[in-house]
């Protein structure tokens, strides 16, 4: 495959450093075996911030490098008074990834496409992955206006990257309608949306670029509905969310060979 593609884990706010060190645990040795045999997928887990030393640690010890960890969120600059919050220096120290943008930060959390793009700078320029995700709410989506929502947030969030450094994003299409709800959205309807970023993005950075980068679908995806995805031709693997949380992150991954 000319894309590695990414099975990404986001555990949102679950599991603290005791239970995602068990869980870790219980599933990296089937995963690294898995990932062992196949060199074309990466796999991701992002835990919550706190727990990410504990994850770490499972890692190290294991020596499967091609699981990675990344984080869900951080503040674009490197160190100051900003209580609560992790700078890319910090999360650089332990994960090779960071999420960015999440709808739930935008929604909960009042994150403009601004920030996002401004957090994506710093992730890039600090030698982070960022995973920027993109979406249409519910009331976008039935009002047709998914293709225009998803425009104005690729131009404004993934704005401005160096453009040797545009290839290395990682963009995440999750319609919110179909995040935890079990409705996913239609692996044809994921493509067509998959394709028209990039297309966005070939505008923004070139063609060569748009063809090197990888872009997922997030939404409600389990082992049951994975193969749906990955076997579309702009769709380079998954967010997941719920299922991660489980022994099906595996079965996804595998389904994802
Ligand atoms: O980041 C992950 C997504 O929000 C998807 O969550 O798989 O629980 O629907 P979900």
């Amino acid at each position: 495959p000319a894309r590695t593609a990414i099975i990404a884990g986001n555990w949102k706010m679950h599991y603290g450093p005791r239970m995602a060190s068990s869980f870790a645990l219980e599933i990296t040795p089937a995963l690294g075996k898995l990932l062992n045999e196949y060199p074309y997928l990466l796999c991701i887990l992002c835990p919550p911030a706190i727990s990410l030393s504990a994850v770490r640690e499972v890692l190290d010890a294991l020596l499967f490098e091609r699981i990675e960890l990344g984080a869900q969120n951080m503040h674009f600059e490197e160190k100051g008074a900003f209580t609560g919050e992790i700078s890319p220096l910090m999360v650089r120290e332990l994960c090779t990834t960071v999420i960015l943008g999440h709808s739930e930060r935008r929604a909960y959390f009042g994150e403009s496409d601004e920030l996002v793009n401004r957090k994506a700078q710093a992730a890039l320029s600090h030698g982070l992955r960022p995973i920027v995700c993109v979406g249409e709410r519910l009331e976008e989506h039935e009002a047709g206006k998914t293709e225009a929502v998803i425009r104005s947030q690729v131009q404004k969030s993934l704005a401005n990257f160096r453009s040797e450094r545009a290839c290395d994003v990682v963009i995440a299409y999750e319609p919110v309608w179909a995040i935890g709800t079990g409705k996913a959205c239609p692996g044809e309807d994921a493509q067509r949306t998959i394709h028209l970023i990039r297309e966005l993005y070939a505008d923004m950075y070139g063609g060569e670029t748009a063809n090197a980068v990888r872009i997922l679908y997030g939404g409600s995806v389990t082992s049951a509905n994975i193969a749906e995805y990955v076997t579309q031709a702009d769709i380079d693997g998954a967010l997941v969310g719920g299922a991660s949380l489980k022994s099906d992150f595996v079965e996804i991954v595998r389904k994802s060979i």
